[in-house]
């Protein structure tokens, strides 16, 4: 039976990548789309998720606002990374399509009530709808059947302060509260996504997708491969988000280990860290599983070939 995923989603470049993918996994039910802040503005990040939705033709799968800041911290963007509408140099015809109109933790309180301890959480973008939802109706934990969450780095350095991964930085409080939730937890931080570089070779590839989508993928990577050239000197675009989602479809990809993940939220040059407790010092049970290897050419390879199943 397919797994029920709901796919919270700040899109962003290698969000709509992973949408792509889940579009193309016949193994996963995408039940909802429930949009975050994080890469744009709550605003355009929904406007993306309602144009990817239709260029999928899933138009099916009901997508659903969500928060338009952090709980604690002010609103952080990453448009230089994403660009300023946040697909990079895609143009997307703007959706006729409309969000539900039933907020994004309402959303997945509600699904997760109705279908307890069968939905997955696959959080790509900061965690502000999740802790919403938790806050709101905290019995929900106990219905969840797991979270898979693309964020934080364990050894290494953050891509938005020396020490932070950007879902965790847009909204640490938030994370803090998801992690110690008593759900099923399995982190995927930068340690292992930024091992996976799609280049032009890889996308060169992608010949069987259906026109428009091909060009998709190469209009918001060639800006995304600019931005990790000049900002971070990297060959190649990390496709984050993607790797989370792939785990959903074969989770031998990655090696995982537990630990007990706890959150900076100190204030000072560490906040936002992901701080994993390797030996144990605090005496806590672990709260995650962390992935810390990766096959990074299984995956490049099943990325490029569900790619191909997009005609
Ligand atoms: O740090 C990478 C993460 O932050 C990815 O999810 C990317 O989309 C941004 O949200
Ligand atoms: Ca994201």
């Amino acid at each position: 039976m397919a797994e029920k995923i709901i796919f919270d989603t700040d899109p962003g470049i290698d969000d709509a990548l992973a949408l792509l993918l889940l579009a193309a996994a016949p193994e996963l039910d995408l039940m909802a789309i429930t949009v975050t802040h994080g890469n744009t503005s709550q605003d355009k990040c929904l406007s993306n998720a309602l144009k990817l939705v239709e260029l999928l033709g899933i138009e099916q799968v009901p997508v659903a606002r969500g928060a338009q800041e952090p709980l604690v911290k002010e609103l952080s963007v990453a448009e230089e990374t994403h660009g300023d509408g946040g697909l990079g140099y895609a143009v997307l015809p703007e959706a006729k399509l409309k969000p539900v109109n039933e907020s994004a933790h309402d959303l997945i309180i509600r699904l997760v009530n109705e279908n307890p301890n069968q939905i997955t959480l696959l959080c790509v973008g900061p965690m502000t709808n999740i802790a919403l939802a938790l806050l709101k109706k905290p019995e929900i934990a106990k219905k969840v059947k797991r979270i898979v969450a693309m964020g934080g780095s364990i050894h290494y350095p953050g891509n938005s302060t020396p020490q932070s991964e950007y879902n965790v930085f847009c909204d640490p409080e938030s994370y803090e509260i998801v992690v110690n939730a008593g759900i099923d937890f399995t982190l995927v931080p930068l340690d292992v996504t930024y091992q996976c570089l799609l280049t032009n070779q890889h996308i060169d590839q992608i010949t069987h997708a259906r026109p428009e989508i091909k060009s998709f993928i190469k209009e918001s990577t060639r800006f995304y491969i600019e931005f990790h050239a000049e900002y971070q000197g990297i060959q190649g675009c990390a496709i984050n988000d993607p790797l989370a989602a792939a785990i959903l479809i074969d989770p031998t990809l990655v090696e995982n280990r537990d630990y007990f993940i706890s959150v900076d939220l100190s204030g000072g040059p560490s906040k936002a860290k992901t701080i994993a407790d390797h030996y144990g010092a605090l005496k806590k049970a672990p709260n995650a599983r962390v992935s810390m290897a990766v096959d990074v050419d299984r995956f490049m390879k099943l990325f490029i070939e569900r790619m191909n199943r997009l005609n």
